[in-house]
């Protein structure tokens, strides 16, 4: 019999390939990042089961990136700007002398986040150039060295707690700025490991020292480590970290930049085009060019665009990561305000089509993306557009008790034509999906089915006998 359940296929070799290769890279980047190792070793003991701790994260869907820190003072890449030489570390760190904050209303933040319809956000509590936004004992960071004068990332972990939202914080293991770490810019390093294991212990000592600052203060609900290509696992005590992560929270989820020691996948900028083989991934995205404040990247794509990007994502099972990069002085572009409000009337309408859903079937049923409710028995369709005639849905071997538009609960005909008694191959199904009931971004059908979601996908033959 070849009718089964979706969640038994196999991964295909070429889906495996294509998550080694897929969009892991980034401006400038030193080679790959790992995949995340569900069976992550270390500290794992000790961790609550890693389903029920993913369990947020996997229904959560859909988060907001923030990177905030000086370069959006003049308005320039976030750290690979002094890294490239496309400016001086000096004139880089000139920038300090312009970050106030003067407008950070973290309580306005969170408003925004939450109405868009992420559940989660994660903000850069300190980038690559080493300027933390909390008053960190060792290090430069807006405390002491900008007008800010003040944690930033205290009011922000409180915000978004309020609002019912988890709290992640990005982290990035290098430091270009720090004496004792080895890597200055693109063409110039400090010192080789071998050479001075004194003094990237002394490293070693004060990246860990900051992460049980964050640990202690704010106990996020996520670790969003970055740059973790520059050294391997035994280098940056990876093994090490996360257990030490996971002893202080044991719900705590880590991404996979911390070598092979994370909990879930991070692809960057490029929506997967073949399903991720990781169970869990969250895919991470500017709205324009930029991660950081960049007023001249005009690059941005629509909340249209980027709404069929969220489905695309969550019909794979995966996660998006949208970017904002708020102003120098903690306001946030128009143009981003918009783009998070419009997909909040989108995310809000389809809620139930969205947060806790599963991956939904393959393109070779529907030609668009897809999710399924937890016990698989209500098939979310995603339409594109405004459909030129009925909507198909091929191989279904399931009955449809009811068939409806999401967000109003417009009735949508349905019928199965082409169906043969003889013949174990399901009919095609064809849907009706009333005008007035399409949505302006992208209509979603819930198709209610009689048991769970069942799918036909045998090669058909000719017929044997007759
Ligand atoms: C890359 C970049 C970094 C950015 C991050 C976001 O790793 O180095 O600038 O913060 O991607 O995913």
């Amino acid at each position: 019999m070849v009718v089964r359940d979706t969640r038994t296929k196999k991964p295909h070799l070429k889906t495996l390939l294509a998550l080694l290769t897929m969009g892991f890279g980034f401006a400038g980047a030193i080679g790959a990042h790992a995949a995340a190792n569900p069976q992550a070793p270390a500290g794992a003991g000790k961790a609550i089961q890693q389903d029920q701790r993913m369990q947020w994260f996997k229904d959560a869907k859909f988060g907001v990136f923030i990177h905030w820190g000086i370069y959006a003072v003049d308005g320039v890449g976030e750290s690979w700007s002094f890294f490239n030489g496309d400016m001086s570390h000096a004139d880089y760190m000139k920038q300090r002398a312009g970050f106030d904050a003067s407008k950070y209303d973290p309580a306005a933040w969170a408003a925004l986040i939450k109405h868009s319809g992420a559940r989660y956000a994660v903000l850069t509590s300190r980038h690559h150039d080493g300027v933390a936004l909390w008053d960190s004992r060792q290090g430069i960071n807006v405390v002491r060295d900008t007008p800010a004068g003040r944690d930033l990332v205290g009011p922000f972990v409180d915000a978004l707690r309020n609002d019912g939202l988890k709290v992640g914080l990005y982290y990035s293991l290098p430091d270009w700025s720090y004496a004792d770490y080895d890597v200055f810019t693109r063409k110039e390093k400090r010192y080789l490991l071998k050479e001075d294991p004194a003094r990237w212990q002394r490293f070693l000592d004060y990246y860990q020292s900051q992460l049980k600052e964050i640990a202690d203060r704010y106990n996020p609900d996520l670790y969003w480590f970055d740059g973790d290509w520059e050294h391997n696992a035994s280098e940056w005590q990876s093994a090490k970290v996360r257990e030490t992560i996971l002893a202080h929270n044991p719900n705590a989820i880590i991404n996979s930049r911390l070598n092979e020691y994370g909990d879930y996948a991070t692809p960057e900028q490029g929506v997967p085009v073949l399903r991720p083989a990781s169970r869990y991934w969250e895919l991470c995205l500017t709205m324009n060019q930029s991660w950081g404040y960049q007023p001249r990247d005009d690059q941005y794509k629509n909340a249209n665009q980027l709404i069929h990007v969220l489905a695309d994502t969550i019909g794979m099972g995966g996660n998006l990561l949208l970017d904002i990069g708020p102003r120098a002085d903690g306001s946030i572009d128009e143009r981003q305000v918009r783009i998070l409000e419009q997909m909040g009337r989108w995310t809000g309408k389809h809620a139930e089509a969205i947060y806790g859903s599963q991956a939904g079937i393959g393109l070779e049923h529907f030609h668009g993306p897809s999710t399924l409710s937890p016990d698989r028995k209500t098939l979310y369709l995603f339409i594109d557009g405004k459909p030129s005639g009925e909507v198909l849905v091929k191989g279904l071997d399931n009955r449809v008790l009811r068939a409806r538009v999401v967000g109003g609960n417009a009735p949508v005909g349905h019928r199965v034509l082409g169906k043969y008694e003889w013949s174990k191959v399901p009919g095609l199904l064809y849907l009706e999906v009333p005008a007035e009931a399409l949505d302006a971004d992208m209509t979603v059908v819930a198709l209610e089915l009689d048991k769970p979601v069942a799918l036909f996908e045998e090669e058909v033959k000719a017929i044997e006998s007759n």
